[in-house]
């Protein structure tokens, strides 16, 4: 421990003497609360079931701390970050040791990997590093990530590593959003992304050097840019190739470029203490909850984070940790230590999102709950808890509805190891796996399945195929979808009218790969070409591509509904959509009006900014705006002509069955088609989602001599 001290300086005599003060003040608050509270928040009983087992995860560089020690090194730690500048912090990194051994191996080699923890710095620190050497010369350093809002908020931090506006010399770009300028030298963007600019620039002229980030991650994306990369590598001489992964599953990438050299950044984590679940936990989003209160009255300071699946979750816990931490202090005149309780998720608004990076208020602790983004693509430092429920969603083909579900799945042990690796960043920290050890050793797959083995490939053959990629079977695949995979996604390809009868890419393909999109919506727009109904579609397409734009509080529920139904169109939740656009339109695009109509105004400005780039796009294609004017049948025609393979048929009061495979989808109850009195025969639907049971999403009442007319393949008269 005297190292210790004379390493932090007094910043860590000052924790101890802190720390023995709050101990004191938890110490009592605890008590006079005492079994009340066990009753509200049913802590004893969790902290019971859980069965202490310590295992190191990853290298353990430190001293291993103890008891109060381990209190005060909790809280040196944070306080030194605290008072650190910028340029301190940076060269306080794993990976600043390594920087000149770093750029050596780059300078000597066209392609290395590069493995290393996550938050060592390979993200954020990397692209400087090669800037500072002058790799940006001759063009641009890239980097990409599987995950938008890694892409966004790395680009940020950069940004002010470097002391430069967003969008000058760093700057970021997913889908639908461009934040470069002429001036940008280090590009963050989504794998998705670079995948496009291929499309237009086959060998990647503008760029220099290329990281591939979170390669580990395997997105799809990812896993067809390997493939591409790899021809660029060979054509290109003076082109350089990162690919960077947070665990050590380097030999597999390096195997694949030939035997290229993998560079080890030297680890720095704490000892991470696990506790097992005795027994397999029936409502993992209550355990959590249980458990995140019971480490905030009871646990050393240091910030929480909960892993769940998904938005609705994230929201429901976020809603009862806070409810849970008022039902404490009303029922206690202590006072009871804040909470600061974050959510974060993809589709969480950027300025929220950023929200999770801040310090919180002395005293506070902060407890952030999130989807798998926080598993690697993110790091968030201070967290010394980890909650692990042991789930996580994944996009995955389902065959028996005919398309890619995401649907929550039990994680891999190579995911819940980095979950837990997240708690030992700081200082040693737990993880709490709401889950049996059995199921850990026994129940758990290795590692989880690349993306690109197990959804739908639609995108990818459209773009191999423009890319002239004949034989998509012969594509140079670091792990081959199965075969199936890609005949399925070709014949659908084929269905909408992308390919031919042998596999080629006609007129519309050509066309639909130019847009963004899925093929699917790329076809509705430019079936809305054909039918004349372009605006509107383009509209409707551009509300689809953004989150559900409805607000509904959680305790405004009836009036926030009553709102919606205002803008119904009965017979269609796309027409519904161009509705509420057209009339926030009328209205000037005002945000207060927004408000007032239970309307999220970011939603609806972010769909106005896609609809005006998709425009940008028609235009480069000299594709002309048409409008139908207020008779909307032609609309739903249009819909119809692009998502006949999603037709149902009316089976008894709001059930369906989809005319292919008989299979039931049902009417959810926020469709403007429920409950309406109205239900029509034939129906199309934009998806379907797997919750309770299937249910369509988005949905269209359509003639049925329509589906014979354009979907000819499937029905007839
Ligand atoms: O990529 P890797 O996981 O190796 O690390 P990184 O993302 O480069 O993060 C290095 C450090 O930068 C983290 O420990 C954070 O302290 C900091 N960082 C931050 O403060 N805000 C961000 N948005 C990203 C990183
Ligand atoms: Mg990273």
């Amino acid at each position: 421990d005297m190292a210790l001290i004379s390493r932090k300086g007094s910043a860590l005599v000052r924790g101890i003497h802190e720390k023995q003060k709050r101990d004191n003040s938890r110490q009592r608050f605890w008590e006079l609360a005492g079994s009340k509270l066990g009753d509200i928040l049913g802590v004893e009983k969790s902290v019971d079931e859980i069965d202490a087992d310590t295992v190191v995860v990853g290298e353990d560089g430190e001293v291993d701390f103890k008891g109060n020690a381990r209190f005060s090194q909790h809280l040196a730690v944070s306080d030194f970050t605290k008072s650190k500048t910028i340029s301190q912090q940076r060269q306080n990194l794993p990976i600043f040791s390594v920087r000149d051994e770093l750029l050596q191996v780059v300078r000597e080699n066209q392609v290395v990997v590069i493995i290393g923890e996550t938050g060592s710095g390979k993200t954020t620190q990397l692209t400087q590093y090669l800037y500072e050497y002058g790799y940006t010369v001759n063009g641009i350093i890239g980097c990409t990530q599987p995950r938008r809002v890694a892409a966004m908020s790395v680009a940020k931090r950069v940004s002010e590593e470097m002391e430069t506006e967003l969008g000058d010399k760093v700057g970021y770009a997913i889908r639908f959003e461009d934040a470069t300028g002429p001036s940008t030298v280090i590009k963050y963007m989504t794998d998705g992304v670079l995948l496009r600019e291929t499309l237009k620039d086959p060998d990647l002229e503008k760029y220099s050097i290329i990281l591939m980030d979170e390669a580990h991650e395997r997105s799809l994306d990812t896993d067809v840019l390997f493939g591409i990369l790899k021809k660029v590598v060979a054509r290109r001489r003076d082109f350089k190739l990162i690919v960077t992964s947070a665990t050590l599953n380097g030999e597999k990438f390096s195997n694949f470029f030939g035997g290229i050299p993998i560079f080890h950044i030297p680890g720095r984590t704490f000892r991470v203490q696990i506790c097992y679940s005795k027994t397999p936990c029936e409502d993992y989003v209550e355990a959590a909850i249980k458990q995140a209160m019971t480490i905030h009255i009871t646990g050393a300071p240091g910030d929480i984070l909960i892993f769940l699946t998904g938005q609705d979750e994230i929201e429901a816990t976020c809603y009862a940790l806070s409810e849970r931490m008022e039902q404490l202090i009303s029922s206690t005149k202590q006072p009871v230590p804040k909470l600061l309780i974050l959510p974060i998720y993809s589709q969480l608004p950027a300025d929220l999102q950023a929200k999770i990076f801040q310090k919180a208020e002395d005293g506070a602790r902060k407890c952030i709950v999130a989807t798998n983004i926080a598993e690697t693509s993110l790091t968030i430092d201070g967290i010394f808890y980890v909650i692990d429920t042991g789930y996580g969603k994944m996009k995955v083909y389902n065959p028996r509805m005919g398309m890619d579900a995401l649907q929550v799945f039990p994680i891999s042990r190579a995911s819940a190891d980095q979950r837990a690796g997240r708690a030992g960043r700081t200082g040693p920290g737990t993880c709490y796996r709401l889950y049996t050890k059995n199921a850990y050793e026994n129940e758990m797959l290795q590692s989880p399945v690349p993306e690109i083995q197990r959804t739908n490939l639609g995108n990818v053959v459209l773009l191999l195929k423009s890319l002239k990629i004949q034989n998509l079977l012969d594509f140079d695949f670091m792990d081959p979808p199965p075969q199936d995979n890609i005949l399925n996604s070709m014949y659908q390809l084929w269905l909408l009218g992308a390919l031919n009868d042998v596999g080629d890419l006609m007129d519309l393909g050509r066309k639909m790969v130019k847009f963004p999109l899925d093929p699917a919506l790329a076809k509705l727009l430019l079936m809305g070409e054909q039918l004349e109904c372009l605006n509107e579609v383009l509209t409707i397409v551009s509300m689809l591509s953004v989150p559900s734009v409805f607000f509904r509080p959680k305790d405004r529920e009836a009036e926030s509904d009553a709102a919606r139904e205002k803008f119904f169109v009965p017979e269609s939740d796309h027409l519904t959509l161009l509705n509420v656009y057209q009339q926030w339109k009328a209205n000037e695009y005002r945000g207060d009006w927004c408000t007032d109509h239970f309307l999220q105004v970011k939603g609806l400005y972010k769909a106005r900014e896609v609809r005006s780039q998709l425009l940008d796009i028609l235009k480069t294609l000299k594709i002309p705006l048409t409008y139908c004017g207020p008779d909307w049948d032609v609309v739903r025609k249009t819909i119809c002509s692009a998502y006949f393979h999603n037709a149902a048929m009316l089976k008894g009061i709001g059930e369906y069955v989809n005319c292919r495979n008989r299979m039931p989808c049902n009417l959810h109850p926020t469709s403007a088609l429920y409950g309406l009195g109205y239900t029509p025969d034939y129906v199309v639907y934009h998806e379907a989602i797997l919750t309770t049971k299937e249910y369509m999403q988005c949905v269209t009442a359509v003639e049925p001599h329509w589906l014979a007319e354009l979907g000819p393949m499937f029905f007839s008269v």
